[in-house]
């Protein structure tokens, strides 16, 4: 049997005060409902619909890269009036996971409860129990079995003591949709189509309907305005450090660690305080990573350690490097083993080769620099000249002395020495010695002015 999904996402979240629409703010560093499509994805849906309202434009141009079917809901009268724009895309068999664009924690491991549950009844949905469901539709049972949901806004006295609500996340044989959805009305306290309806249709026709709870409370939690998306953040944040810690990653304090993207760790990995990892990052054994580093899209190899304050961007680093404190590590950077590089240095589509060392105050850039070479404090590889880019090569063992610029394109030999201060333009031969300097003068006795007194 086919499984869809359908994700409501038309609402206008003016509670998030923003110009963004609200399934395009980002949680983990990724909008709201990419999380929602990418955990459909897991499911193996035979399609994805998606239906848009306020921004949709924008919305589908985030997502132009995923195969998602769109469905505009020009008016927003209601959940069950976005599902009903949706009939004439949807088959009529199978089955679909009704989802919200501004629940994004949902997991694929209750979806699939939820779809386990509901093969035999053709209709469940998630719920969850609370001590306060201010707010939410609540669940109407009678000897344990569901009748019905009731709004907040239309629910007695009696019902609004209830504290098991809907999360809004069913999911529902699109048979029955296809006949339901049409009779729904909207004589409520909100004059809106409400999906929650179909509840008590099920009731009706004589069918039961399944429930799961989700593992996590914080899976069905949603978002309307700043202060529950920070929240979110906090709680989605919480749960990934757990993870990594449970996967042995030593994390100084998971209360100031952001993972927003997929790291993979090798072990006793050690993570300190307020360091931030985007993308897709990979860390070997040992690595330890020292606070306020923020690491993009980067490998950094076994033994290597990072000291505070580092800033990588698609950087790859070999095993028992020494980067920072204050490095910062571009695209193209690669780092072979043993490669030190240290405060205020800057590194960009550069390979850096076993054992060298920049330790201090550099720019090395569209360079090639080999084994066991030294680049001294100050080097700075002059690599544009205002219009194009030009590589700098530097050979094994090469000594490159404090404040000196090569002006690119230039080769240092293997073993060559540059002499402090200088301005390389032209290639260096190996095994030589270059500098270029103007002479020292010396005035002995020297008398420095004084002050006139007026
Ligand atoms: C809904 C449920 C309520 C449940 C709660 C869980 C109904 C009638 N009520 O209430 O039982 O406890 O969710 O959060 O369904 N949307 C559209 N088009 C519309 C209206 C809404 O796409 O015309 C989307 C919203 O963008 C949002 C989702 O549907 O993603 C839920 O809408 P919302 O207005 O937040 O529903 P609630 O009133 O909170
Ligand atoms: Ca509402």
């Amino acid at each position: 049997m086919s499984t869809n999904v359908i994700i409501l996402a038309a609402g206008k979240g003016t509670r998030m005060r923003s110009t963004l629409p609200k399934v395009l703010q980002p949680l983990a560093g990724r909008p709201l409902l990419g999380h929602v499509i990418e955990t459909a994805k897991k499911l193996n849906a035979a399609n994805i619909i998606t239906i848009y309202g306020h921004g949709g434009n924008l919305v589908q141009q985030v997502f132009s890269q995923e195969n998602v079917e769109w469905v505009e809901q020009a008016e927003q009268l209601g959940t069950g009036h976005a599902v009903k724009v949706t009939l004439p895309v949807l088959p009529t068999d199978g089955v679909s996971l009704i989802l919200s664009g501004d629940v994004p924690c949902i997991t694929e491991a209750t979806l699939r409860k939820l779809l386990q549950a509901s093969t035999e009844t053709g209709i469940g949905i998630v719920t969850l129990t609370v001590d306060d469901a201010t707010g939410y539709g609540r669940i109407v049972r009678k000897n344990g079995e569901i009748q019905a949901i009731v709004e907040h806004k239309d629910a007695s006295d009696e019902q609004r003591k209830i504290k098991e609500f809907n999360t809004g996340i069913y999911c529902v044989n699109n048979a029955k949709l296809h006949e339901w959805l049409p009779k729904l009305s909207n004589e409520n306290a909100q004059g809106e189509y409400y999906l929650t309806d179909i509840i008590a249709m099920a009731i009706a026709d004589g069918l039961s309907v399944a429930s799961v709870e989700p593992e996590l409370a914080f899976e069905v939690e949603g978002v309307n305005d700043r202060v529950q998306l920070a929240t979110l953040e906090r709680e989605f944040q919480n749960n990934q450090a757990k993870k990594l810690m449970q996967q042995g990653v030593h994390l100084i304090d998971p209360a100031r660690f952001d993972l927003r993207g997929h790291l993979s760790v090798g072990q006793d990995v050690r993570i300190d305080i307020n360091v931030i990892i985007e993308g897709d990052c990979e860390f070997g054994d040992h690595v330890e990573i020292g606070a306020g580093c923020v690491i993009k899209n980067s490998k950094i190899a076994a033994g290597t350690k990072v000291q505070p304050y580092s800033i990588f961007d698609h950087a790859i680093v070999g095993e028992n490097a020494q980067i920072g404190p204050f490095s910062r590590l571009r695209p193209g950077a690669k780092l072979a083993n043993d490669v030190h590089i240290g405060n205020f240095v800057e590194v960009k589509n550069s390979s850096i080769g076993l054992g060298s060392k920049a330790n201090h105050f550099t720019y090395l850039g569209d360079a090639e620099v080999g084994a066991g070479s030294n680049i001294g404090a100050g080097t700075i590889t002059c690599n544009y000249d205002g219009a194009n880019k030009f590589k700098t090569i530097i050979g094994d063992c090469a000594f490159i002395g404090s404040n000196s610029s090569l002006v690119a394109p230039v080769h240092i030999g293997n073993g060559a020495t540059v002499g402090a201060g200088s301005v390389i333009t032209r290639d260096v031969a190996e095994n030589s010695l270059a500098f270029e300097r103007s002479k020292q003068v010396a005035k002995e006795n020297y008398q420095r002015p004084q002050k006139v007194e007026k």
